[in-house]
């Protein structure tokens, strides 16, 4: 199927206006979360709450309205297949652990896939009042300002961003560690792989790596660091892959042969 600019652009707009709306409504929660009751799912540190419920169902629900064939993938409520070819992909709250502990670092995540690719991605970060947004072959912007990434920054001049979660050992996340340290590099991970990789389209970070990931948790940021200027790992999408774990790796230019050989991916 065909990528039709209008099309494209309807679903820009709208992305762009649920991460300004889902992150309002993040935020009021986020202000009031004393009276939060926080439930953990695969383990202590994998945590949840009706905030990211909410503004899931609220998202689903805006675009089931506009764009009824649209697939949804969504964190909190799974995935439902669309017949437009294109697909939104949404984690409500990225960096739910910083959300519930009082920490700034979180987000809003919302991309739109067609044939596989993220082709919108916008992320909005409330408490420090920042929208990333991006679109194929549109470029990338932070609050409207456009992000274009400099080739002069290396793993050794700048921070990589690191993640990790309970899928991978504690061994595999020291070694990852280990040989950034070993390569001149040094890491940083501040609790939301979908805002470091935002991180790395705005030129903060000069990349971000974490063995198994989800694609609500990278394909927005993932649009971000390619219209951006950089490079990224493909998610697979093919089949049921899409609602599995696979490898994040983004990275501005003059570090993404450093960290594909520290991830061991081409
Ligand atoms: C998590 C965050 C975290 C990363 C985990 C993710 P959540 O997402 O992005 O930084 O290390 O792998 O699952 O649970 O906050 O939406
Ligand atoms: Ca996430
Ligand atoms: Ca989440």
């Amino acid at each position: 199927m065909l990528l039709q600019q209008t099309e494209l652009e309807a679903r820009f707009n709208l992305a762009r206006s649920l991460a300004e709306e889902g992150g309002a409504l993040a935020l009021e929660y986020f202000n009031r979360r004393d009276a939060l009751v926080i439930e953990t799912k695969r383990d202590l540190q994998d945590v949840v709450s009706i905030a990211d419920r909410d503004v899931e169902k609220r998202i689903r629900e805006r675009v089931a309205a506009a764009f009824p064939g649209d697939g949804f993938l969504g964190e909190e409520d799974g995935y439902k297949a669309g017949a437009s070819g294109y697909t939104w992909v949404v984690d409500p709250i990225d960096g739910t652990a910083p959300f519930v502990n009082g920490m700034p670092n979180w987000c809003v995540s919302i991309a739109v896939l067609h044939g596989g690719e993220p082709v919108v991605g916008v992320i909005k970060a409330p408490c420090h009042d920042e929208l990333y947004a991006a679109s194929a072959g549109g470029g990338a912007t932070l609050n409207d300002r456009p992000l274009r990434l400099d080739s002069s920054r290396t793993v050794q001049n700048a921070m990589t961003g690191i993640g990790a979660n309970s899928h991978v050992t504690p061994e595999t996340v020291a070694d990852i560690v280990n040989r950034l340290l070993h390569m001149g590099g040094n890491f940083i991970r501040n609790g939301s792989g979908a805002l470091m990789l935002a991180y790395v389209a705005a030129g903060r970070l000069v990349g971000y790596y974490e063995p198994y990931m989800h694609a609500w948790d990278c394909m927005a940021g993932y649009c971000l660091v390619k219209e951006a200027g950089g490079w990224h790992h493909a998610f697979p999408t093919a089949g049921d892959s899409l609602t599995k774990g696979a490898p994040v790796l983004a990275a501005a230019p003059g570090a993404t042969a450093d960290l594909k050989a520290l991830a061991g991916l081409s």
